[in-house]
């Protein structure tokens, strides 16, 4: 276990466990995105609350949620430091040498653009996640008629577990936490839709420059690979991905 301890000691290791933990969250933006997409159906919110179900009662995806929020912790926190000791090892370095002679702004700003990130996912779990949980959620029916497939859904009564269905034969019933109805409320609100735009901006920032810097540090830099690598980072992770994130508080905001 010795060569580990010095390996992570290392400013390659200390690195490492940036990339790889980073490259795991740009995982989760991805699947977390085709969930949220749901919103988009026009279905009073159906489809997005049984998604909203099953990533909190799937036991495999629950255990995989607690190691998410140890991981956000850890690149926010691990980042930091990382930030902190260069600072440190090139005190006057910094004060002398003109940092954009020799790097892109982004990657100078990552510690800052972080800490953003960090501050809006709290903000963003305080209001949507935490709700979920613990707050008070209304509750909604859906009534789809088996041989027409016509769908109604009305608020109803809270049950006792986060989802009930039935059928009487005519009509399938399905009685679940509206989780969509609160995340339509947040996004009446301009200052949130404001602070979420913001927070997509902060996110492309630091994704155009983390995802390649990842790669960098896993030692995959070959002329071959690199013009797909920085493809991936700008167009996926730092416009697709932020721009279809922002459209949900603007969608919510206009309907
Ligand atoms: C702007 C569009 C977004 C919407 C509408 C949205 C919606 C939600 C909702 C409803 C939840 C609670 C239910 C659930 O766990 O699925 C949630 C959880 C969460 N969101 Fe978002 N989200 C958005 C963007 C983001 C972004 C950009 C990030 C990351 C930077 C993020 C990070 C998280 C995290 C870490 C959780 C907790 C996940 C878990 O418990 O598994 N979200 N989001």
């Amino acid at each position: 276990m010795n060569w580990l301890t010095r390996f992570l000691k290392s400013s390659i290791g200390k690195k490492l466990l940036m990339a790889l933990t980073g490259l795991f969250l740009c995982t989760f933006l991805i699947i977390h995105l085709i969930g949220n997409l749901q919103l988009f159906k026009s279905d009073g919110g159906m489809a997005f609350n049984h998604y909203a179900v099953f990533m909190t009662s799937n036991p495999l995806i629950k255990t995989v949620s607690y190691g998410l929020y140890a991981i956000i912790l850890f690149h926010a926190f691990w980042g930091l430091y990382l930030v902190s000791e260069n600072k440190k090892a090139r005190p006057v370095a910094y004060a002398v040498v003109d940092g954009k002679a020799n790097s892109h702004w982004t990657s100078r700003w990552m510690g800052v653009l972080g800490t953003l990130i960090l501050a809006f996912i709290v903000l963003h779990m305080t209001n949507f996640w935490a709700k979920y949980k613990f707050g008070e959620v209304p509750y909604v029916h859906y009534e789809r008629t088996i041989s027409t497939g016509e769908l109604a859904w009305s608020s109803t009564d809270p049950i006792v577990s986060k989802i009930e269905t039935f059928n009487d034969g005519m009509t399938e019933h399905t009685v679940v936490k509206d989780l969509y109805v609160v995340v339509a409320d947040q996004f009446k609100e301009l200052w949130i839709v404001i602070l979420y735009i913001l927070g997509m901006f902060a996110i492309s920032f630091h994704l155009v420059h983390g995802f390649k810097s990842a790669f960098q540090t896993l030692g995959i830099h070959h002329s071959k690979y690199n013009g797909i690598i920085s493809f991936i980072g700008i167009w996926v992770f730092g416009i697709i991905i932020p721009i279809l994130f922002a459209a949900m508080p603007i969608y919510f905001f206009i309907i």
